[in-house]
């Protein structure tokens, strides 16, 4: 039940919708990647251009997403979507490049996962706004070239690295999300109270921040939970006290780590003697994908100084040793 918590796969629908922000003024944090894309979207307007593609890389409910939807809201333009997993074809992509207006913005999520052959029926849409097909059978084929309106491409990744090279360089703007401050999920926490109408003491929204590991999307579903105990249990009020009750029994701890952070660094401090070693064998020890490991685990755990990547594989850091009260062995 916990990797529900962080994974970016389960989303609860409920109130999602509600809960993005639709203005670049009421989207929270990232400050640096907002000044930047004010720039590029005034100037893109001040030229009567379309923005540049952008490709926005991170960890999974940093809000790639919502940045995407709230681009085309600045732009004026309406938003298609869809995911490089739902494309299997070259014909889908041109079906769906056909079908775009001028000015609209394009956001294919989980762009990693485009088949290669997919990926190159953008490149020309991308560079020249063109789109080349292939007519016939065998003998008889020829290429026909068709003008597509000018269009942004906004895509997503959490795996940056698994982009080929000549497909991130067609991108103008490549932007990484940063995971957010505690007190920037603060605001993101007194903001989802306010929209959902439940009222939240300062202490207890301070809480919820602190272990919400720097991202927004868990922040949200944190508060959902504890303010379903403080519905049945404590009379609607949202206090400390409720707060902590919720999220103990939640098993998230004092840093926001569940117990799948949890067995990961004990895996590797009880069978590999705190590491180094390999990604795989600490998937296989403790029953976990490789892939949910290092997207969605790893990199908070990184961002806290808990572990180390090293050429010979991952280590335990002394103070997740400390955090977790174990004695660190140097040897
Ligand atoms: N800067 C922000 N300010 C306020 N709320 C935010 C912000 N960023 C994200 N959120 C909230 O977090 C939720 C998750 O964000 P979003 O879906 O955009 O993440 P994502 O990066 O696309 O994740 P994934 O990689 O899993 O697709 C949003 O529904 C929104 O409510
Ligand atoms: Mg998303």
């Amino acid at each position: 039940m916990m990797s529900r918590l962080v994974s970016g796969e389960i989303i609860d629908n409920q109130d999602e919708e509600l809960l993005r922000p639709q203005s670049i003024r009421e989207y929270i944090g990232q400050h640096a990647l907002k000044d930047n894309l004010n720039i590029f979207m005034q100037a893109a307007q001040g030229r009567q251009e379309t923005l540049d593609h952008l490709l926005f890389y991170g960890p999974p409910g940093l809000g790639k997403t919502t940045l995407a939807h709230i681009i085309a809201n600045e732009m004026e333009a309406n938003i298609k979507i869809t995911s490089g997993p739902s494309i299997e074809r070259s014909g889908d992509l041109a079906a769906v490049l056909s079908m775009l207006e001028p000015g609209d913005v394009l956001f294919i999520d989980e762009i990693h996962r485009l088949p290669k052959m997919v990926e190159e029926v953008l490149y020309p849409a991308m560079e020249d706004f063109s789109l080349d097909l292939i007519v016939g059978k065998d003998a008889s084929s020829r290429s026909i070239q068709i003008d597509l309106p000018p269009f942004t491409l906004i895509g997503a990744t959490t795996r940056a690295g698994d982009l080929s090279a000549p497909l991130r360089d067609r991108f103008g703007i490549v932007s990484k999300l940063e995971y957010y401050s505690t007190e920037e999920l603060c605001k993101i926490v007194t903001r989802t109270s306010r929209v959902l109408e439940s009222d939240i003491d300062e202490d207890a929204v301070l809480e919820i921040a602190r272990r919400s590991r720097g991202t927004p999307r868990i922040a949200n579903r944190l508060f959902r939970r504890v303010r379903d105990f403080a519905q049945v249990l404590n009379d609607n009020h949202i206090d400390l006290g409720i707060a902590q009750l919720a999220l103990t029994r939640l098993k998230v701890d004092s840093l926001g780590l569940d117990d799948v952070d949890i067995r990961y660094l004990n895996g590797i401090i009880e069978r590999f003697n705190g590491g180094p070693v390999g990604i795989e064998a600490i998937a296989a020890s403790i029953s976990e994908e490789v892939m949910t490991l290092e997207d969605v685990y790893e990199p908070y755990l990184l961002q806290i100084g808990f572990i180390n990547r090293t050429p010979r594989g991952r280590i335990v850091t002394p103070r997740a040793y400390a955090h977790l009260g174990l004695e660190f062995n140097e040897e």
